[in-house]
């Protein structure tokens, strides 16, 4: 990774704009999480809400937000071709008018502080660290405003050496359901509630379609050693999920600013 976060540039070929998403989830689990936040939502619904939605990538969360809310949405990435596939995904479901695509890096944005109702993060929060991009909702959110977000955790003790080996690696400082619990109230939230995204949402839209793409990505490829590298890694990390998924997966919190 680069000093603006970026990654090599045959990882956005991997990780290219027209895979449906970037990250686990699922239109279902993005509904779950806003059916939460609704109802605390709608003594503002009079007016158009202020959304920030961090690491937004193709879009997939913030086309849904803007279907089922009166909202401005601000959709922040660091990468350009992710946010013209939004800007045209918006356009194809009419939202378009409701969806500004914002090029930048969520670790230093120069937004005011106090003014956003709800911050939406799908699978980006180890973009910036927990706690950080805690402290940046808490700094961003209006007084009681609202954030909801997906991050991996450990789901239960006793991952083999193999799992826990390959896991951190990436993510050195990957904790528990209880410890981001205790990360949240310490920086300022009340928990409404959370979730495990359940497996489909690893598969259905994210490594089924991954999985394919890196297969065809190694016809074409296959006589380059450093893109063959990237390949096995993503294929190696697909393996690993579906081996260990018992011990760790992705979870949705939904939280409050005190
Ligand atoms: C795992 S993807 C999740 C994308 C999308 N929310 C989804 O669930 O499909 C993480 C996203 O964060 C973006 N990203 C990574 N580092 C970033 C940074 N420093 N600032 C803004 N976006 C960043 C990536 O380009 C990518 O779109």
């Amino acid at each position: 990774m680069d000093k603006n976060n970026k990654l090599p540039p045959f990882f956005y070929e991997i990780f290219a704009p027209s895979l449906p998403r970037l990250g686990p989830g699922n239109a279902f689990s993005t509904n779950k999480a806003l059916d939460t936040l609704l109802p605390r939502c709608s003594a503002q619904t009079e007016r158009e809400l202020a959304i920030l939605d961090l690491g937004c990538g193709n879009g997939c969360q913030t086309i849904q937000l803007a279907q089922r809310l009166n909202a401005k949405i601000l959709a922040v990435d660091n990468h350009q071709p992710f946010l013209d596939e939004l800007a045209r995904r918006a356009k194809e479901n009419g939202v378009a008018d409701k969806i500004q695509p914002h090029l930048a890096d969520s670790r230093c944005l120069d937004l005011a502080a106090g003014s956003f109702d709800l911050i939406w993060c799908e699978g980006a929060i180890f973009t910036i660290g927990f706690r950080k991009a805690l402290e940046l909702f808490h700094d961003l959110l209006k007084p009681s405003g609202l954030a909801a977000f997906s991050e991996m955790a450990w789901l239960r003790p006793g991952a083999p050496q193999k799992c826990v080996d390959f896991i951190t690696g990436p993510c050195p400082d990957l904790a528990d359901i209880s410890s981001q619990l205790s990360t949240i109230a310490e920086t300022g939230f009340g928990v409404l509630d959370h979730f495990i995204l359940d497996e489909s949402a690893w598969w259905e839209n994210f490594y089924q379609p991954l999985s394919e793409r890196a297969k065809q990505l190694r016809k074409e490829h296959d006589q380059d050693a450093q893109k063959k590298e990237l390949l096995d890694f993503t294929d190696l990390e697909i393996e690993m999920h579906r081996e260990f998924s018992q011990y760790y997966g992705y979870v949705f919190y939904m939280i409050e600013r005190q």
